[in-house]
């Protein structure tokens, strides 16, 4: 039975008190609070639950829940009952990091709540900020009794980490080394919500618990692999953070790059999570360093023709980006995986393609390599793309689709990715979550790109928006004999 993130008995969960950092940014609003308030709805929180949210403004705990639902685009509707019954859990604690005294009281309001009642709570994490106040936050945490355990009671304490974890691999060392000083691995959550989502766990599903994929997965009969993430939207209100990343670091050096290691990684022995780990970290580490002689043949890099104007200044950086890695390893020696993100395109779509190769020899005209198509947003799918005789007396051929779809075999929504990882962080279930070699293994690949690429050797070419990006990333994938599969 496929085991990862059964959650079913959430009423068991001990007394919890989650504490997230960044409370009032958009991480927050278009995804942690609707996500709390939806399984506040749906009765998936522990009975004995309060939510502290941490930032730097004025708010009650009132006017906070309607800043964010004003501002939140994923809260649908929320009644005044629900209302109601989510302030119950609701403490909104100002606080600044730029001024750590301003934590003291922090420790009297946690436990506070638990004195009148003589409960220990679990004491969770949740660090929704840029990677450049997690070692803050860590200080913080320890220097203000945050981190103490009940008189009489064990607690469990962990702390979840938002993606980036840091800017490059010495700042994501520095954190780690931070972190193990105050945590241990096993309290150390490093989220990536890609791996939340159900159709990226599919892949494991789809991969070893079918007999018919698994000996065809290697370079003797895959040409070639794309993962595309295109977004329709532009930066809106995250500019000034999304400057800091790029798409390189927002989106290839965690969410594609997860993907990749799903993808291509061995089936572990069994689904713990240190064996998920270490197949996957042996992907990572196998990605072939960019080569700075061949990195104008390896990567496109463009940039949105308005997005100095949403910024509001100048600006270098990427939003759109194509590349081509390689895997060093027997099972992946010389096949491409064809990776492309950007922000502002035609539309929003997530796809991955496995492009098998053609037959040697066919016995009918216009045979084409099979596709593994695994559709992981919007409509959740996987299609398999086949050679079929065409009805009549000719001997045409036509590809057609064995098609799986989400919407169409099964009723109900797909259970939102945060929701998913907030239970699993509750639960202590770290599958779903990224260890630290992984994340070092990962910046080690970005930086030998980000370290080499100059407006000389990978120049940033402007893409009207609403497009599939520059029209070069069309060129660079033509010139190796293929094309996008995801339009
Ligand atoms: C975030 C990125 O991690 O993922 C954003 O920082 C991006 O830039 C978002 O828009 C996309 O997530 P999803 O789940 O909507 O595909």
């Amino acid at each position: 039975m496929f085991e990862l993130s059964v959650h079913n008995k959430t009423s068991n969960f001990p007394p919890t008190i989650l504490t997230i950092f960044g409370a009032t940014g958009a991480l927050s609003s278009d995804y942690l609070l609707p996500s709390i308030i939806h399984m506040d709805q749906e009765k998936l929180l522990p009975k004995e639950f309060k939510l502290v949210c941490v930032g730097r403004r004025d708010f009650t705990n009132e006017s906070y829940l309607d800043f964010i639902i004003k501002k939140s685009k994923a809260i649908k509707k929320i009644s005044q009952k629900d209302k109601k019954h989510f302030l119950k859990h609701l403490i909104y604690f100002k606080g600044d990091f730029d001024n750590p005294s301003s934590f003291a009281p922090m420790a009297n309001i946690l436990s506070d709540k638990e004195g009148d009642r003589h409960i220990c709570y679990n004491r969770l994490y949740y660090f929704a900020t840029s990677p450049q106040y997690f070692a803050s936050i860590a200080h913080i945490l320890k220097n203000y009794g945050l981190l103490t355990s009940c008189a009489d009671h064990e607690r469990k304490i962990r702390v979840l980490a938002e993606k980036p974890f840091g800017f490059n691999l010495a700042s994501a060392k520095a954190l780690n080394k931070l972190f193990l000083k105050y945590f241990s691995e096993d309290q150390i959550y490093r989220i990536d919500h890609y791996l939340g989502k159900e159709t990226v766990q599919n892949l494991m599903v789809v991969r070893f618990a079918n007999r018919i994929f698994e000996p065809l997965w290697n370079k003797d009969f895959i040409d070639h692999v794309e993962i595309s993430v295109l977004e329709g939207e532009g930066v809106e209100s995250r500019g000034e953070f999304y400057d800091q990343t790029g798409a390189l670091k927002d989106f290839l050096q965690n969410h594609i790059l997860q993907m990749l290691a799903l993808v291509a990684m061995d089936e572990p022995q069994n689904l713990t999570t240190e064996l998920i780990r270490d197949n996957k970290v042996k992907i990572l580490k196998s990605l072939v360093p960019f080569d700075p002689k061949a990195i104008s043949e390896n990567l496109v890099r463009g940039q949105y023709q308005d997005y100095e104007k949403d910024l509001g200044k100048p600006s270098g950086t990427e939003t759109f980006l194509a590349l081509k890695a390689f895997i060093n390893l027997p099972r992946w020696q010389g096949v491409p995986f064809y990776l492309r993100t950007g922000k502002a395109l035609s539309k929003k779509i997530t796809e991955i393609s496995i492009h098998f190769k053609e037959l040697d020899r066919c016995l009918f005209k216009g045979c084409a390599g099979n596709i593994l198509t695994f559709r992981i947003q919007p409509d959740e799918s996987v299609h398999l793309q086949i050679n079929n005789k065409t009805p009549g007396l000719t001997a045409q051929l036509y590809q057609a689709d064995l098609d799986f779809s989400y919407h169409k075999a099964f009723k109900g929504e797909i259970p939102p990715a945060y929701e998913r990882l907030l239970l699993d962080f509750l639960e202590g279930d770290q599958r779903l979550f990224i260890r630290s070699d992984e994340i070092e293994a990962a910046w080690k690949f970005v930086d030998s790109i980000s370290e080499t690429w100059n407006g000389k050797n990978s120049p940033l070419h402007k893409y009207q928006t609403g497009t599939n990006g520059p029209e070069i990333a069309e060129e660079f994938i033509k010139k190796d004999l293929k094309e996008w599969w995801t339009k």
